[in-house]
C-alpha cells in the first residue's frame, strides 16, 4: 500500500469543546473558525443551548456566537445529555458547580461508567454538592452555589480535572490552584489566557487568579493531533509513497505521539511551524521506514493518551517488542482501551499481552485477519481501521459509524490517503 496526497484533518475535539464554552461564558462576540463538527462536539453544543446560550448551528466553516457573560446560564429543564463526551461532562460540571441551579448530567451507556467523582470531589471542596445515582458514573445531579477558592492535588493526570476546577475558579470569581501528577493538555490556560484571564503555569501547578469577566476572541481551531495521529501511523508503516497532513496543532502536551512514532524509525518532517489562535501549528510530512518497537516510558503517558490505540497497532508491524506502562488511565476511556486494543490484536493474530497498566506488543510482518470489536470506542476503530488498509491484511471493523463523535470524515480520508 501506497500513501499518497495532501490531507487536512478535522479541528482538534480538545479546543472545540473549550471554544464554544468560552463563546458562551465570554462577553460580546466571538467568531469561531475551523470547529470539529462531530457528535462530541455538538453534544457540548446541545448543553449550552439547554442552558440558554445562544450557540448556532455548528456544521458552517465559521460562526459567530454572542456571549452572556460568565454568569449568563441559566437553569434547563431537561436533563444535560452529554452523548459519548467526557469533555462535555467533566468540563461542563465545573461551570455547572459554580451557578446556583440544579442540573441533571446524563450520558450514553458508554459515557455513564466512566469516573465523575474526581471532578466531583475538588468541586465539594470548593461548596458544591454533587449526588449520584450509581456510585462514580453518570447521572449525576450538580447542585451550584457560592463558592470558595481551592488548593487541589489532583491524583490523575487529568486535563478535563484541572479544567473542571479552573472553570468553577473562572465562574465563581474565585482564586484556584491545581497541582498535578504530570503535566497535561494546556489549552483551556492558554484560551482563558487569551481571553484576558489571569492564569499562571509552574512546572505541573496552574494558577488562576479571579477574573470578573471573559472577554470574547475569535478563535481559529487548528487540526487535531490525535485525529493526525492516525495518517503519520498510517504513512509510517505504508510500503512506500509519502503523505502530508496540514495545518496540524503541535502543542508539545500533545506531540507524544509523534516523537514515539519517529523514535520507533518513521521518518516525520515538521514543516512550517508558526502560531495559529494561540497554538503552535505545523505541516507534517511523514514516509514509511523500518519500525522498530520502543518501550514507552510513564512521564510520557499525558502526551500520547489518545493515540495509544494506534500505537499499538503501529507496534503490531514493528520489529520486536513495543511496551508500555504507566496508562492505567486507557482502563477508564471510551472503552477499556488496554482490554480493547490486546484482545483485537490478539483476535487478528497479533502477539499482544495486557498489563494492568498497560500492555505489550510483539511486532510481525505476517498478515493480520479477522473481525475486530470496537465496544463503540470511535479511536479503536480507526486504530484498527489504519492495520487493516496495509496490503495482505484483512480486518474487518464491528462499528465503523463510531468514529463520528471525533473524525465523521475518516474513512473517505482513509481512502483518499491510499487512493
Ligand atoms: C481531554 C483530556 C483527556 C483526553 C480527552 C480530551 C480534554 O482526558 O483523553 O480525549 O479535552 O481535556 P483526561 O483529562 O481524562 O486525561
Amino acid at each position: 500500500m501506497k500513501v499518497r496526497g495532501v490531507l487536512r484533518v478535522p479541528g482538534d475535539k480538545s479546543i472545540s469543546h473549550r471554544a464554544l464554552m468560552f463563546a458562551a461564558l465570554g462577553k460580546g462576540e466571538s467568531r469561531v473558525r475551523g470547529l470539529l463538527c462531530s457528535a462530541d462536539v455538538l453534544s457540548t453544543g446541545a448543553v449550552l443551548r439547554s442552558l440558554g446560550a445562544a450557540i448556532p448551528e455548528l456544521n458552517a466553516r465559521e460562526f459567530t456566537v454572542r456571549g452572556g457573560g460568565l454568569r449568563s446560564l441559566r437553569e434547563s429543564a431537561a436533563d444535560l445529555d452529554c452523548g459519548n463526551s467526557g469533555t462535555t461532562a467533566r468540563l461542563m460540571s465545573g461551570v455547572l458547580a459554580a451557578i446556583p441551579f440544579d442540573s441533571r448530567v446524563t450520558g450514553d451507556a458508554s459515557l455513564s461508567k466512566r469516573p465523575m467523582q474526581r471532578v466531583a470531589k475538588p468541586l465539594e471542596a470548593m461548596g458544591a454538592q454533587f449526588e449520584f445515582a450509581n456510585g462514580d458514573g453518570l447521572p449525576m445531579t450538580v447542585h451550584g452555589g457560592l463558592l470558595k477558592g481551592v488548593t487541589w492535588f489532583s491524583e490523575t493526570a487529568s486535563a478535563q480535572v484541572k479544567s473542571a476546577i479552573l472553570l468553577a475558579g473562572l465562574v465563581a470569581d474565585v482564586p484556584v490552584e491545581v497541582h498535578e501528577p504530570a503535566a497535561t493538555r494546556d489549552h483551556t490556560e492558554r484560551m482563558l489566557r487569551a481571553r484576558g484571564v489571569d492564569v499562571r503555569t509552574e512546572g505541573t501547578v496552574v494558577t488562576l487568579l479571579p477574573a470578573a469577566r471573559l472577554d470574547a476572541a475569535a478563535q481559529d481551531v487548528p487540526g487535531d493531533p490525535s485525529s493526525a495521529a492516525f495518517f503519520v501511523a498510517l504513512a509510517a508503516i505504508a510500503a512506500s509513497g509519502a503523505l502530508e497532513i496540514e495545518h496540524v496543532c503541535v502543542n508539545p502536551s500533545r506531540t507524544g505521539a509523534l516523537s514515539v512514532l519517529a523514535a520507533m524509525g518513521a521518518l516525520i518532517g515538521t514543516e512550517d511551524t508558526h502560531d495559529a489562535g494561540g497554538e503552535p501549528v505545523a505541516r507534517l510530512v511523514v514516509s514509511p521506514r523500518l519500525l522498530r518497537g520502543i518501550t514507552i516510558e510513564p512521564e510520557m503517558v499525558p502526551s500520547l493518551i489518545d493515540e495509544l490505540p494506534v500505537i499499538a497497532c503501529v507496534a503490531a508491524r514493528a520489529e520486536g517488542e513495543t511496551r508500555v506502562t504507566g496508562a492505567a488511565e486507557l482502563r477508564v476511556k471510551e472503552s477499556d482501551r488496554i482490554a480493547a486494543v490486546v484482545s483485537n490484536l490478539k483476535a487478528i493474530g497479533a502477539d499482544a499481552e495486557e498489563l494492568p497498566d498497560g500492555f505489550v506488543v510483539r511486532g510481525s510482518d505476517r498478515p493480520y485477519r479477522g473481525r475486530v470489536q470496537t465496544r463503540g470506542d470511535h479511536r479503536i476503530a480507526m486504530a484498527f481501521g489504519v492495520l487493516g488498509a496495509l496490503d495482505g491484511n484483512a480486518i474487518e471493523i464491528d462499528d465503523r459509524e463510531c468514529v463520528n463523535v471525533s473524525y465523521p470524515g475518516f474513512w473517505s480520508d482513509l481512502e483518499r490517503a491510499i487512493g
